[in-house]
């Protein structure tokens, strides 16, 4: 039995996956590529493997897409519809192009090659053809020159590319996705720099929902090699040319404070009249990503977030919802309204769950603790918790259940909550081998997989005072 599978999280169907890529949105279709292995569940030669879905929640599996060939292995990108078809691929019909790097040894010398290269799609993303004239762009700077993420910027209307290189990004702009001209740079000295950045992505938000107030985000996830990969983001202004960041140089925005979430990006062209910004991520971490304890596959994605820009506490922050879509696939187990953590926990104590997702409002008045223990057994537990003299959500997987396979796994993951606020709103996923939280609507995410046995299905919840007042809790089953 796969018992690790996850209920409702993306997986590849055999074998090893890490990045989503090309992640677009076209004929109501939602797609998502990603880093692909096909020979095995460690990493290898990279493919884009393929699925669509037209909610992001149920996916097909597609063949796959793009094969490593004569310019190199294919690591992460992205793809755009081309609506004026502005590359000429699709004669004068709008169509799709993937635009990735190719990764290769340079020839005669011991050291990497990185070049971005063009595939465009006559059919809707259903096979792929390679532009003749790969690569389209490499640089004599950077060893380190891969994962382009490509948007239109309709203010100075041309395609922009945002790309890694080393420590930074780089910004190019082109008229037709095939020629590309330099912009800017943008990161020395600011955010972290604790290792190569990799995956970058820029896009407008509203700022409150405000369209007269538009902020740009730009997210950079760091491979940072002893304490593990994570994504950080900045907040700023971008005229098509170069990006300005708002904030001091030196401040870091964690994107998720858990430990499995890297590399993610936002969905292309998703149409106006829905406007969201969907993001998802890649749920591991390169510390120990080629270890985790499955068999078959290896590597899931979190589940599809929804991206907004918030004013919270006197401070632009990026907010992070699941999407809406997730609401099709529950049912619902349990609903309760004012009540305490007592009388919850008499309704939760017989029931038996392993992907689920939790709803819990909570009043901490004068409680100094609360914890919630999810996939629970006599042995094992992974706990979700709230202290109050840290003023601090966890999670701590340190008993969540097979833990031995890397010495960096075990561990307790924190947030800081900005100020006491009188209720704090957690809402949760549970799968197989995953958990999520997502605090007060979003403001900060710890996302940890976890690997407890099949039969760890508890749920528990307790107060370190009697009578903690719960507004709200509910429980609905998933996938
Ligand atoms: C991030 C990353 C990317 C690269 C890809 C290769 O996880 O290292 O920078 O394109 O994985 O699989």
């Amino acid at each position: 039995m796969d018992k690790f599978r996850p209920k409702y999280h993306f997986t590849p169907e055999r074998n090893w996956m890490n990045d989503p890529n090309g992640m677009v949105f076209f004929n109501g279709e939602y797609h998502l590529f990603y880093q692909h292995h096909p020979h095995s569940a460690l990493p290898g030669p990279m493919h884009w493997g393929h699925a669509i879905s037209s909610d992001m929640v149920n996916w097909e599996h597609c063949p796959i897409a793009l094969y490593p060939d004569e310019n190199g292995v294919i690591f992460s990108g992205s793809a755009v519809v081309d609506w004026e078809d502005t590359s000429g691929f699709f004669g004068g019909k709008p169509g799709l192009v993937a635009i990735f790097t190719h990764h290769d040894r340079m020839p005669g010398m011991d050291r990497v090659r990185e070049r971005q290269s063009l595939a465009y799609s006559l059919d809707s993303g259903r096979s792929w053809i390679k532009y003749s004239d790969n690569p389209v762009l490499e640089s004599d700077r950077f060893v380190d020159f891969r994962d382009p993420k490509v948007f239109w910027h309709s203010d100075s209307k041309r395609w922009v590319m945002i790309l890694a290189s080393g420590q930074s990004v780089c910004l190019y702009h082109s008229d037709n996705l095939k020629e590309w001209t330099f912009s800017s740079e943008f990161g020395h000295g600011n955010g972290s720099h604790d290792g190569v950045w990799e995956c970058p992505d820029l896009f407008a938000l509203p700022v409150d929902g405000d369209p007269s107030r538009m902020k740009w985000v730009m997210i950079v996830s760091i491979g940072r090699p002893e304490q593990g990969t994570m994504t950080q983001y900045f907040i700023g202004e971008f005229d098509g040319h170069s990006f300005v960041n708002d904030n001091p140089a030196d401040v870091v925005l964690r994107l998720d404070h858990g430990s499995d979430n890297y590399a993610g990006v936002s969905w292309s062209d998703v149409p106006e009249e829905d406007g969201r910004r969907n993001y998802i991520a890649w749920m591991s971490n390169g510390k120990y990503a080629i270890v985790t304890p499955t068999d078959e596959w290896r590597s899931a994605m979190t589940v599809p977030r929804t991206l907004t820009l918030e004013s919270r506490h006197n401070q632009i922050r990026l907010i992070q919802n699941p999407v809406r879509e997730l609401e099709q696939i529950r049912i619902s187990i349990l609903s309760l309204e004012e009540t305490s953590i007592e009388e919850a926990q008499l309704h939760i104590a017989g029931l038996e769950l392993d992907s689920f997702e939790m709803i819990a409002e909570f009043v901490p008045g004068m409680t100094k603790a609360l914890t919630i223990k999810v996939r629970a057994s006599d042995s094992q537990q992974t706990v979700i918790g709230y202290e109050a003299n840290q003023n601090e959500i966890y999670v701590d997987r340190t008993r969540s259940g097979i833990i031995d396979f890397h010495k960096g796994f075990a561990g307790i993951h924190a947030v800081k909550l900005a100020t006491a606020t009188e209720s704090i709103k957690l809402h949760i996923f549970v799968d197989r081998s995953s958990v999520e939280v997502f605090v007060n609507d979003g403001i900060a995410v710890i996302t940890d997989l976890i690997f407890p046995e099949p039969g760890a299905t508890g749920l528990e919840l307790s107060a370190s005072e009697a009578g903690m007042r719960l507004r709200r809790f509910e429980l609905f089953k998933l996938g």
